[in-house]
């Protein structure tokens, strides 16, 4: 029977919900079947670990990860750390420790949910977007001078290389070469930005002809939310900057009806170093503690982290627990105008895997 080695980072606020009911489905998804199992290792790092000791991880806590086959992350944000330690001292610190270069975000209309907007039709909503993850806006590059004076001065410089634009951008090439569609858009601001993003479109111009059978476009950032919401199916897989395709990221969560449904890879794809997975939503402090988070963007994470180890089919039998489970308005957490319980989702998603896995086995 094989083991995989899986950390939990629940991090601070509702992760410390949504991940345990993580765990809770791959578990049942592990109890129906007989060839694989799951060891957890949890790991509590975030804010109240800060409080105790200063940093968000341990020094060597990229060390305590490095052998695990992956990372279930649950959110990082504390209301008395501010936002920039919480998130350099953690998340960041892991993904570009780890090198996880490809963020994959992808978003689709489930069943049952009512998604706002009145021009998409079924299916007309199915995106993936790559986010590159280890540069660009978020390379850290920058700093203050004469701070507290009249003539302060502060920069966030963006950083492209040629490698970390090649690599993303072939990443989202064969991501696009994938899917049925075979469609890549690739989201740029060259207009605008002379520099980096020019180069960002003639290198995926290059690695373009190494994928002659994909079909491929390029889109302006902000034509781009226009196309989202305007012509959605005539989008499929998106490469975009760190800092865009956060924001499109999230306008697309909304536009599939809720930031709780949206799942994350942080990918390292030639698997140096674990792979984390976490749902796209925020601490949310405000409903902390309560019983009130959705879980189905961590439990479609799991999916993603499923797909990753190689486990393609318990994947599929968890995104197929996932959609009855929306499909059923009773089921629907406070996010999606529903009165469901964390729980709830949780046993409902849980029941179904152990349902389908005993039919099969009926059968
Ligand atoms: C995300 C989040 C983070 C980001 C925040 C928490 C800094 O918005 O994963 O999209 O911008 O990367
Ligand atoms: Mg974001």
């Amino acid at each position: 029977m094989k083991t995989y080695r899986i950390a939990c980072i629940p991090g601070d606020g509702i992760g410390q919900e949504v991940v345990p009911a993580g765990q809770d489905v791959l578990q049942a998804l592990a109890a129906s079947q007989s060839n694989y199992r799951f060891e957890f290792t949890a790991f509590d790092w975030g804010g109240d670990y800060y409080r105790r000791h200063g940093v968000m991880m341990p020094a060597d806590g990229l060390d305590q990860l490095r052998g695990q086959d992956a990372i279930l992350f649950g959110s990082a944000g504390d209301p008395h750390i501010p936002d920039h330690i919480t998130l350099w001292g953690l998340r960041l610190k892991i993904c570009q420790g780890f090198d996880q270069y490809a963020n994959v975000r992808p978003t689709r209309i489930l069943p049952g949910i009512d998604a706002p907007l009145k021009r998409c039709g079924p299916g007309d909503l199915d995106w993936v977007i790559v986010r590159e993850n280890s540069e660009g806006e978020y390379a850290g590059v920058g700093g203050r001078v004469h701070q507290g004076h009249a003539i302060e001065v502060a920069t966030d410089v963006s950083m492209m290389t040629r490698a970390g634009v090649q690599r993303i951008m072939r990443f989202a090439f064969a991501l696009a070469r994938s899917r049925p569609r075979k469609l890549l858009t690739v989201v740029t601001k060259s207009n605008a930005q002379r520099h980096a993003m020019v180069m960002w479109d003639e290198i995926a111009l290059e690695v373009a002809h190494e994928f002659a059978d994909v079909r491929w476009d390029k889109e302006l950032v902000d034509a781009c939310t226009a196309r989202m919401v305007n012509r959605p199916a005539t989008l499929d897989t998106l490469v975009a900057t760190n800092l865009h395709a956060d924001i499109l990221s999230d306008l697309a969560a909304a536009l599939a009806g809720s930031l709780g449904i949206a799942p994350t890879g942080n990918i390292d794809p030639e698997r140096r170093f674990p792979s984390m997975f976490e749902p796209i939503h925020g601490s949310a402090f405000d409903i902390m503690g309560q019983g009130l988070a959705n879980p189905i963007g961590t439990f479609w994470s799991c999916v993603m982290l499923l797909e990753h180890i190689g486990e393609p089919a318990a994947a599929a039998m968890l995104m197929a627990a996932i959609e009855a489970v929306t499909a059923d308005p009773a089921l629907h957490t406070r996010d999606l105008g529903g009165n469901a319980r964390t729980s709830d989702v949780t046993q409902a998603v849980c029941e179904h895997v152990t349902a389908t896995a005993e039919r099969r086995r009926a059968a």
